[in-house]
């Protein structure tokens, strides 16, 4: 189980998230949500001390969790990834494995595997010798994903891994997000997307500086939560499982 208690991030002068506390069962799949500067970002980051917090504390287990980063896999959003870095498809997967068999050292054969297993499930084994800046927007989140699922950690933080994806890469992410719960992943995935697929996740977070509720995600999207988060009046938002993703804040 993750344990966020008291969270509180600022930048400099910038007051990101305040006193955020909650827990993650393990083997969740959960959706973070919020308006563009809700702090979805920083409070995957903060989670992973890739940035100071002011206070609080995140166990997981009964250990921090920066004393587990094995545990975790981390995806970035896409805007934090240099995408001209030269290197390939088949590269990016196995530095997920480079703790596995050393830095520095050939791959173990497992590792080879596990990378070609990994590439074959988001479709982009066929792909593998490319430059990671000569592919689509969606086909690098599957690459990106292919990582986080070669590093076999137990707990998975994804930022915004469905932008520029299209609805078939969608749907095959989320029937991966299912197996990955079938395997007792614990997962936090930030999104913007709301529709259809809020469907597909157990819990969510919303948020905006604060976190304004957690729960099943009929239950927590009432009127009142989403005006808190997003400054809307229901009537303003289309909020509807039939349509295409609504709401790019
Ligand atoms: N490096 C930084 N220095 C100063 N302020 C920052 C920095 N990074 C983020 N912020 C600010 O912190 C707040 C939260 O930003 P964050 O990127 O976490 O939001 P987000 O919910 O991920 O947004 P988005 O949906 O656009 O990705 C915003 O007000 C943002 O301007
Ligand atoms: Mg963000």
């Amino acid at each position: 189980m993750l344990l966020v208690q008291c969270l509180t991030v600022n930048y400099r002068n910038v007051s990101a998230l305040r006193d955020i506390s909650f827990k993650l069962r393990a083997g969740a799949l959960v959706g973070l949500i919020g308006p563009n500067g809700a702090g979805k970002s920083t409070l995957i980051k903060a989670l992973l001390g890739l940035i100071p917090a002011q206070s609080g504390r995140v166990l997981y287990g009964d250990r921090p969790l920066i004393q587990q980063r094995r545990q975790v896999a981390y995806v970035p959003q896409r805007s934090q990834i240099d995408w001209d870095y030269p290197t390939t498809v088949w590269n990016v997967v196995m530095l997920a494995r480079s703790r596995h068999h050393g830095w520095g050292r050939s791959p173990s054969r497992q590792s080879v595997q596990i990378v070609g297993d990994a590439l074959g499930r988001v479709g982009m084994l066929d792909l593998k010798d490319r430059p990671i800046g000569a592919l689509s927007g969606g086909q690098q989140q599957r690459v990106f994903l292919a990582r986080a699922i070669a590093q076999e950690a137990d707990l998975l933080l994804l930022d915004e891994p469905l932008a520029a994806v299209d609805k078939k890469t969608e749907a095959l992410v989320f029937q991966i997000y299912d197996e990955l719960k079938a395997e007792g992943k614990t997962m936090l995935i930030s999104c913007h997307e709301w529709g259809g697929i809020l469907n597909h996740y157990d819990e969510l977070l919303l948020l905006n500086q604060q976190l304004i509720a957690q729960g099943a995600p009929q239950e927590i999207m009432t009127p009142e939560n989403i005006q808190l988060a997003y400054g809307l009046l229901p009537h303003q938002k289309h909020f509807h499982d039939s349509v295409e993703p609504l709401f790019f804040c």
